[in-house]
């Protein structure tokens, strides 16, 4: 079957006192909104419709940048979750799928939740899905009968009886595109909050003759985000969970709780993470490869047998191959770094390609950027980079070839070469002690003046 995702997001989100609109706060650096189009993309959907209210250009750009292909709809004023869906009819007119109706600011939903949803929608016409509410306070209540699913109230319209009922609606519901929106015309809004419920669906639909059940799922699932203190808490339950996978997945953490993991961190099996290390989006490190304590990575690749750190920063761009060293206090961002290179300490490389097995001393520093446009360093193989190298790129500097501590590097320097770009050194004889002799009887003379 194929399938729609449909994305509610239109909500102000008033509680987060923000100026983001609400479905843009990141967890584990990617706005919710993408971890719900992430859940649904496992479905692989047809067609993916944002329904945006607040910030909508804002929300557009974010679902954009995940997939080119979301649509993003208009809801200019919020009425209700079945107003919100119908938003989307225009953007679906013809679809023959399946649609799933998903929330922007409830980013934990799973896939294999979503795919027991659609394995029920085979033999059901709606689908909804509930769970166990620990505390069921102000949910939407699954009134079923057996297996089937009769209606849905909301808290507001609940008589005695129906609040006690535990089983809970988490807002994701699932059927046939044309069905959905021929229900939805169907809503009114004569109830406890003038709000047209996408909730009243269940019960128009069974009066018409469909059928209607409920999947099951683990309330930490159905988690929405409306505060501050939520969001904090979803960023919590987003780390610890991706720390138990990564560990499930053969990686060390020896710290789980002090590492902090992207949506998308790819961690390879006996890869050793150590203490305080953060990685931001879009990083991978592969097998046997060693991050050292207090590194910050994003938007960077490291291979196996590399190390990194402690205290080392990788930014986008930064390619670490097989075996490379990359020491404390040293930055990389749009390099390549070929096999076996090594820069051990206090390095900055920026918009480079080095070399294999290439060393490059302590203080050494690209010179990227002369104010306007970055520039690139080309470093060959088995070169030898002295401490405290400036390159002023554009530069290229050869294979096996050295630089002299200190140097400024401003010419290419062809392979093989040594290039010694310094003030010459000149020793005088005996004046070191006659200037301490100096200084020493200037200070005596000092001190018995004051
Ligand atoms: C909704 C359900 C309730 C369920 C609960 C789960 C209805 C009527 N009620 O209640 O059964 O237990 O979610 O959290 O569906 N939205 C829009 N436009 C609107 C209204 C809402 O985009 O006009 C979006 C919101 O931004 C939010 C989602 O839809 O992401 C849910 O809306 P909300 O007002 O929070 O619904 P609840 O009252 O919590
Ligand atoms: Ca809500």
């Amino acid at each position: 079957m194929t399938t729609a995702l449909i994305i509610l997001g239109a909500g102000m989100g008033t509680r987060m006192n923000s100026d983001l609109p609400k479905v843009l706060h990141p967890i584990g650096g990617a706005p919710m909104i993408v971890h719900a189009m992430r859940a649904g993309g496992g479905l692989a959907p047809e067609k993916t419709v944002i329904v945006a209210g607040h910030g909508a250009e804002a929300v557009s750009q974010a679902a954009l940048d995940y997939d080119p292909d979301a649509q993003t709809v208009l809801q200019t004023q919020q009425l209700g979750t079945a107003h919100a869906v119908g938003c989307a009819k225009d953007a679906l007119a013809g679809f023959k799928g399946d649609a799933v109706v998903l929330y922007g600011d409830t980013p934990f939903i799973s896939v294999e939740t979503l795919e027991a949803m659609a394995a029920a929608r085979a033999l059901h016409d709606i689908v909804v899905l509930g769970f166990e509410a620990a505390d069921p306070g102000r949910y939407g209540r699954l009134i079923t009968d057996g297996e089937t699913l009769d209606r849905i109230v909301e808290f507001k319209d609940t008589n005695d009886e129906e609040r006690a009922v535990t089983l809970c609606n988490s807002g994701v519901i699932m059927a046939r595109s044309e069905t959905l929106f021929d229900l939805i015309d169907s809503v009114g809004n004569a109830n406890a909050a003038g709000e047209y419920y996408l909730t009243d669906i269940i019960a128009i639909g069974r009066a018409k003759g469909l059928s209607a059940t409920v999947v099951v799922c683990d309330e930490a699932e159905t988690l929405g985000i409306n505060s501050r203190t939520e969001l904090a808490a979803a960023e919590a339950a987003f780390q610890a969970r991706a720390r138990a996978d990564a560990l499930e997945d053969g990686v060390t953490l020896l710290a789980p709780d002090t590492v902090y993991f992207a949506y998308d961190t790819v961690l390879g099996r006996d890869a050793v993470i150590e203490q305080n290390v953060i990685f931001g989006p879009d990083v991978t490190v592969e097998s046997g490869a060693r991050i050292r304590a207090f590194s910050h990575l994003e938007g960077c690749h490291v291979s196996r047998g590399a190390t990194v750190g402690p205290f080392a920063r990788l930014r986008p761009g930064a390619e670490l191959q097989e075996n490379v060293h990359v020491g404390n206090f040293v930055e990389i961002k749009n390099a390549v770094l070929a096999e076996g290179a090594k820069a051990n300490h206090l390095t900055y490389i920026g918009d480079a390609d080095i070399g294999e097995r290439t060393n490059i001393g302590a203080g050494t520093i690209t010179c990227n950027y002369d104010g306007v446009f970055k520039h690139r360093t080309t470093i060959g193989a088995d070169a030898f980079i002295g401490s405290n190298t400036m390159l002023v790129a554009p530069v290229t500097v050869g294979r096996e070839a050295m630089t002299a501590s200190g140097t400024v590097v401003t010419k290419d320097v062809p392979d093989g070469a040594l290039a010694v770009g310094r003030a010459r050194q000149d020793n005088k004889a005996g004046l070191a002690v006659q200037m301490f002799d100096k200084l020493k009887a200037a200070k005596i003379k000092q001190t018995k003046g004051s």
